[in-house]
């Protein structure tokens, strides 16, 4: 999408369609009001405006406006991040229906980058597949604002890099699985990796064999399609040398469940179940697009978790690069195991700082549903620059206990570690347990982005399927930490 700055005002900017923000009791912009010569006053006085989230009107014709329609947009009375991101999302969803040109007042420019955000999110859609009655989308936004600034400009150009990289992701989690296995996602991972400048390598079966990743090997021996592990590396010189951060990602690019098969609704949509691994992938494409002063690479964990006569059976004890010894009760449990080993290569590549987002358990979405995701941690100062980065970037992100309670579940009869626990108490908890038991004390944090990262149906500010959360979390809390204002 082209976006431009305009600073004459929005009656005098020329789209198909100039959209204006009027919240709950908020009073509409003077310049506006007059172009529609009092209208919207009326109509709030009548009370046929009253500026909720998901409320949106257009009106035709407005004659003090050089666009040929205006549209009104609702939003939250507390105007943050989230809700103004989420309004900018809905107002790009309605704008579409009005043409391909479309202008935005920010009157609080604090909050642009933000809004800038939601309006390019709100402008993908999941219609990849389909053959007719694809949505649309928005060629160009013009950002009405009343004085040109290059704070402005830059926040607008990392808007556009944080919510491509977000949508990025969600067209690589939406992909099917039929079209997307792990080779094939190792493959786009290189490609554009390599395109956004990054180091690449990928490590196929034989070389997991090599060097000792059984646990990761164990998830993918049961399907016809080989496993992968992809290590991407942002290093720039002006990088702190003594800082090397790990983001590490579950990519399981579909879950059957394997041997302990999951049920035919359970399976309906895991594919997603590699979300993690492709928001790593999306967040390291923008952290080298913004060029940040920080070393950080990403492991892209892939699987396919299949049924088979060669899959992976309860029962079977198997080890993993640290040389802890799993025993698998429960096939379905796979993604920690595929973490365990990406961790413990995180570890030795010597990272001081992990990051790992994984679709791994559906007990976070029993907890936290749809609204936050699940953080566990080993360092609750580290988790804290996360989760502001969270409330700048509109996310939500819920800490979870961490006691060394939660790991007897999870220590084996007969082996070191088991996959599962006997029962099904604390799940979140106990896989969480589970995988610090590979990051060898490092700092981490785990984001649990099962219940966060799909949306079951279309909604006012967003299209059903993958969310992309986490993504823009993630390339603010780098911006943080690489001392990036
Ligand atoms: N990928 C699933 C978790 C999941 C469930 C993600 C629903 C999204 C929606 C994971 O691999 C899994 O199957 N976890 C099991 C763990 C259990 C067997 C200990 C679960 O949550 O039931
Ligand atoms: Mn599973
Ligand atoms: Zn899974």
């Amino acid at each position: 999408m082209n976006i431009t700055q305009h600073t004459k005002g929005t009656p005098t900017a020329a789209v198909d369609c100039a959209v204006v923000f009027l919240r709950d009791g908020q009073r509409p912009p003077k310049a506006i009001d007059a172009a529609t010569d009092g209208l919207i006053s009326d109509l709030i006085e009548k009370k046929e405006w009253n500026g909720r989230p998901g409320e949106s009107l257009i009106l035709h014709r407005p004659h003090g406006l050089k666009a040929p329609r205006l549209m009104l947009v609702g939003g939250a009375k507390k105007w943050d991040p989230r809700t103004a991101f989420e309004s900018a999302a809905h107002a790009a969803r309605a704008a579409v229906r009005c043409g391909k040109h479309i202008s935005l007042e920010i009157e609080n420019t604090a909050l642009t980058r933000p809004i800038v955000e939601g309006f390019i999110f709100g402008n993908g859609n999941s219609d990849e597949h389909k053959t007719a009655g694809q949505r649309p989308s928005i060629e160009s936004l013009t950002v009405c604002v009343t004085a040109r600034s290059t704070k402005i400009a830059r926040d607008i150009d990392r808007a556009r890099i944080s919510a491509e990289a977000t949508n990025q992701a969600r067209r690589v989690i939406n992909l099917p699985p039929n079209s997307l296995g792990p080779v094939e996602l190792a493959d786009l991972a290189t490609d554009l990796g390599t395109k956004a400048g990054m180091d690449v390598e990928v490590f196929d079966e034989h070389r997991l064999r090599e060097l000792g990743f059984g646990a990761h090997l164990a998830v993918g021996q049961g399907s016809l399609r080989p496993p992968r592990l992809v290590r991407l590396s942002w290093s720039p010189n002006r990088a702190d040398a003594q800082r090397h951060l790990f983001l590490v990602g579950k990519g399981i690019t579909f879950d059957s469940g394997g041997l302990s098969l999951k049920t035919a609704s359970q399976m309906e949509t895991m594919k997603y179940d590699m979300a993690g691994a492709a928001t790593m992938l999306a967040a390291m494409i923008a952290i080298a697009q913004l060029r940040l002063p920080m070393r950080v690479t990403a492991l892209l964990a892939l699987a396919e978790n299949m049924p088979s006569g060669t899959a992976m059976r309860p029962g079977d004890i198997v080890r993993a690069l640290n040389g802890k010894t799993i025993e698998i009760l429960n096939t379905d449990a796979e993604g920690r195991l595929v973490l365990a080993d990406a961790l413990a290569h995180a570890v030795n590549l010597g990272a001081t700082h992990i990051i790992d987002a994984a679709t791994l358990t559906g007990a976070v979405s029993v907890a936290l549903g749809d609204v936050n995701a699940g953080l566990l941690t080993n360092s609750v100062p580290f988790a804290n620059g996360l989760v502001a980065a969270g409330t700048q970037a509109g996310e939500r992100y819920w800490r979870l206990p961490m006691d060394d309670d939660y790991l007897a579940p999870m220590r084996g009869e007969f082996s070191d570690l088991r996959n599962s626990s006997a029962n099904r108490k604390a799940g979140t908890i106990t896989a969480a347990k589970f995988l610090e038991q590979f990051v060898g004390g490092v700092p981490w944090i785990h984001l649990d982005i099962a219940g966060v990262g799909w949306a079951e149906k279309n909604r006012a500010d967003r299209c059903s399927g993958a969310t992309g959360h986490s993504v823009r979390t993630l390339i603010r809390f780098v911006e943080a930490l690489s001392g990036r204002s």
